[in-house]
């Protein structure tokens, strides 16, 4: 089972996610505040957004033209910003990190 970091302003969370769901649904099971997730995963509000460094971005890869359409309208986006509700996990993101925006709302 995959465990995943999310890391909020001063706040680490380490949690363990079942490989199938997405990064979105590990976070909210696990009362991450930061990801607010408004539409429930149908990749229309960006309030999912993280941030991954240049190496997991490498590894989960890139948003679909659609999806980066969406994180253009989100608070900070970045060069290595997806939409947690994207990202469906994988054994191989084990260990996988991201940073949450202090606010998405
Ligand atoms: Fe709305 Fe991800 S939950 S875009």
């Amino acid at each position: 089972m995959p465990t995943v970091t999310f890391l909020e302003a001063d706040t680490r969370t380490v949690v363990q996610a079942p490989a199938g769901i997405s990064l979105m649904e590990a976070a909210t099971r696990n009362g991450i505040a930061g990801v607010v997730a408004a539409c429930g995963g149908g990749c229309s509000c960006a309030t999912c957004m993280v941030h991954l460094d240049a190496d997991w971005f490498a590894r989960v890869g890139a948003p679909d033209d659609n999806e980066q359409m969406m994180i253009e309208f989100g608070v900070d986006p970045r060069e290595t910003s997806r939409l947690s509700c994207q990202i469906v996990l994988t054994e191989e993101m084990d260990g996988l990190v991201v940073e949450v925006p202090d606010n998405q709302v």
